[in-house]
């Protein structure tokens, strides 16, 4: 059975997330700004008119159809839940196919019970993060408009989404903007070898943002950045992964790191809309995590207590805050690059995912945030500094004892391993200077959980005196 697939382009459009403004832009408007107030746009359905699906086990039929590729995407597979492309558009490589893993010795690190802690690993997708989630909705998007170049502005991971599914398809340029000295080596190769435009610009991530929406708009360039609503449509399906895998159970926490804020908006739109459907009785509670060094959304909701306020936060809190980042010469600074963001375009978004969700927000340093990586390495997954902050922050709300021993708490681990070997590296160092070059600086003082390795003269029986002697 096929069910929601018919597309009916006034039973999908754009609306502004501002319940008092009412702004809304047709499906295929790509300047993703409420035309009135200028804010951010959901891409909104009507329900009604588009058979969603009566019960979440529904899906669970796909999986016999694995040959057919809109069944075979993680993403779409799900798609009845994000209506907007007919089939024949769909642009899909394969991404989604991540696991959820119980991870016990983590989890115990963390400070919870046995079966409790579980890892949603999205280095699995195609160019190695959650981005793919999310590009391949973007990717169709625009192939709906006819567009044949894309653009974003990126610290790495939407900017190696974005070079793949260009490489893959041949269907669209790639023009990616990244600041200088701002990305992890990973990343750029993969940008370089890919074939994407790259245009180094000297400022940091924060700067290229604001030039890429002045760029695309006077270029009439398509913006893939998640200002786009069309991406965090594809996003939300990690969710949907996550409660597939726990047998349509929801947890009770997800913790996810916080950059610019894409994906903790499209988390709590999904569980937003399957409340709004009746597939599920009670979202889970969210934790955004930002670096301490990046910690814009922490100061703002913890510090200052800007809410969503029924669609209306505090502007002159938000502008306040802005102008003493301005007028103090803050800048983001922190080893998960990923996240090194101190103006998050999805902030609003944010707000309304954690005002529907009981969410909190909380930082990491450098230190936490590489000591839970090596955790998380030795526990089974590799993953980047970025997504390590999930697993800081919950052992830090684990401590707080708002996280309780016995919840179940998903930390969703955004990108691999092998995407910042300079971190890991560092840490795992031998040689202080190669610590000292690379972490020192960021106030990281010990490599508490290092694997170092055993230097051994070229002898056999040195050799094995050392395997002895240490394993
Ligand atoms: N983790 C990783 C590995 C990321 O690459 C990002 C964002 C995040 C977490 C934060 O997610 O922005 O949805 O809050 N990376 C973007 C990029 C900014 O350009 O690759 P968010």
């Amino acid at each position: 059975m096929t069910r929601g697939l018919a597309v009916s382009a006034d039973a999908i459009f754009q609306r502004c997330i501002h319940p008092t403004c009412g702004g809304t832009a047709a499906m295929d408007d790509t300047s993703f700004a409420c035309p009135k107030c200028g804010g951010l746009l959901d891409v909104a359905y009507d329900w009604n008119r588009l058979q969603p699906p009566t019960s979440l086990t529904w899906f669970e039929r796909k999986w016999a159809e694995r040959s057919d590729p809109l069944h075979f995407s993680g993403v779409w597979r799900f798609r009845e839940l994000l209506p907007f492309a007919p089939p024949e558009k769909i642009m899909t490589i394969g991404e989604g196919q991540t696991i959820l893993q119980k991870a016990d010795i983590v989890g115990q690190f963390v400070g919870l019970n046995p079966g409790c802690l579980f890892l949603q690993y999205e280095g699995m997708n195609p160019s190695g993060s959650f981005k793919d989630n999310g590009m391949t909705a973007a990717f169709t998007h625009a192939r709906m408009v006819g567009a044949n170049r894309a653009a974003c502005a990126s610290t790495g991971n939407t900017s190696a989404s974005l070079a793949v599914y260009c490489s893959a398809t041949g269907l669209m340029r790639a023009v990616i903007f990244i600041g200088s000295g701002k990305i992890s080596y990973g990343k750029l190769a993969q940008a370089l070898d890919h074939g994407a435009l790259t245009v180094q610009i000297a400022g940091d991530f924060d700067d290229a943002m604001q030039r890429v929406q002045q760029v695309s708009k006077k270029l009439g360039i398509y913006l893939v950045n998640s200002v786009n609503p069309y991406r965090l449509e594809g996003q939300k399906t990690i969710m949907y992964r996550i409660l597939e895998a726990m047998r349509w159970e929801v947890p009770d926490w997800i913790v996810v790191p916080g950059g610019n804020l894409g994906n903790v908006s499209s988390f709590g739109k999904a569980f937003i809309e399957l409340m709004e459907l009746g597939l599920i009785k009670r979202p889970p509670r969210l934790a955004v995590i930002n670096a301490a060094g990046a910690n814009t959304f922490y100061q703002l909701y913890e510090r200052f207590g800007l809410r969503w306020n029924n669609g209306a936060p505090k502007k002159d809190v938000v502008d306040g805050y802005f102008r003493s980042l301005d007028v103090e010469k803050i800048r983001a600074a922190t080893i998960a690059s990923a996240i090194e963001i101190n103006h998050p375009v999805n902030l609003n978004k944010a707000l309304r995912a954690l005002d529907r969700c009981g969410g909190v927000v909380r930082e990491a340093s450098d230190q936490e945030i590489l000591d839970a990586k090596a955790k998380v390495g030795a526990g089974g997954l590799g993953c980047e500094p970025a997504s390590a902050a999930s697993v800081a922050g919950a052992k830090k709300l684990r401590r707080e004892g708002i996280i309780a021993p016995s919840d179940r708490v998903v930390c969703i681990l955004t990108g691999h391993q092998l995407k910042d070997p300079t971190a890991t590296i560092a840490y795992h160092s031998t040689d202080q200077k190669t610590f000292d070059d690379v972490l020192g600086h960021r106030g990281v003082r010990r490599a508490t959980y290092a694997n170092r390795a055993v230097q051994v003269p070229n002898e056999l029986d040195d050799i094995i005196k050392a395997i002895e002697l240490y394993s």
